[in-house]
């Protein structure tokens, strides 16, 4: 059998200019990201959304990264074409250029093959990390880390608001991010900045427009039960392991006892 091609920064970059467009799911372990990988998603996550479903976390703004560090390398052991981006978690890049630095390399130390960082207000920061040599996504809209400020809510939907997120997406393409997440954002507006951009625009919550989707694979898989209104499930997983438990149990409770 042929060997599959692995995907890296560089084929994602091309898929835009060929306007093919981009898969990408979330992962924290293992089992999950062979099974993705050998599926042929394009771009594995671990995100910082595993704060939500496999801590238990009431948000993202908990996780750490010795959290962050041990599931990227659980995903990379399971990881063979996809590209693996991790997120640089709450805390581990807003003190400092070098603090960033130092996280941005212990996750690629990890197995990443790429960062991604919320917000385009670390500019500088986000060079640097570049300038050494390591790929970074860009994540705008609604930012979970910033969820004490913007609340859960969709990002620009005023013309304000429209301008402010087309003008961040420019200005990390500048900065070298060689892709960005837009996050609930209405439609129109992803569509505009997708259109504006010469580095793919992958959407979630943002409509069908974008140049890829991403979601946390528990959510559209209809396992997690907090899971985002927009989100399509495209199985009801939680349905299927809660039967086979019932069942597995009550077959243990009716089996012979021993006399
Ligand atoms: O943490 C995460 O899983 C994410 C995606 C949902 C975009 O940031």
């Amino acid at each position: 059998m042929a060997k599959k091609e692995k995907i890296t920064v560089n084929s994602i970059l091309s898929y835009k200019q060929a306007k093919k467009k981009i898969a990408m799911l979330t992962a924290y372990d293992y089992l999950m990201a062979s099974i993705l990988d050998a599926s042929e998603i394009d771009i594995i996550l671990v995100g910082d959304s595993l704060g939500n479903v496999m801590m238990g976390y009431k948000n993202t703004l908990p996780v750490t990264m010795m959290e962050m560090i041990i599931h990227t390398q659980a995903v990379a052991r399971g990881t063979n074409r996809a590209l693996l981006v991790a997120d640089m978690p709450f805390g581990s890049f807003q003190n400092n250029k070098e603090e960033a630095l130092s996280c941005a390399i212990d996750l690629i130390k990890a197995g990443a093959e790429a960062v991604k960082i919320e917000g385009a207000q670390y500019i500088d920061i986000i060079k640097k990390i570049i300038k050494a040599g390591i790929p970074v996504m860009g994540h705008l809209g609604f930012t979970p880390q910033s969820v004490n400020i913007l609340g859960y809510k969709y990002q620009g939907k005023t013309k304000q608001e429209e301008i402010k997120l087309l003008k961040e997406a420019k200005a990390l393409e500048k900065a070298g991010c060689f892709a960005v997440i837009i996050e609930l954002v209405p439609d129109a507006v992803a569509k505009k900045i997708a259109k504006g951009l010469l580095i793919p625009v992958i959407g979630i919550g943002a409509g069908p427009n974008c140049d890829g989707q991403v979601l946390v694979c528990y959510d559209m898989l209809g396992m997690y039960p907090c899971s985002p209104g927009f989100v399509k499930k495209y199985a009801d997983l939680d349905g299927i392991i809660r039967k086979a438990v019932k069942k597995y149990i009550e077959e243990i409770y009716s089996a012979p006892v021993a006399q």
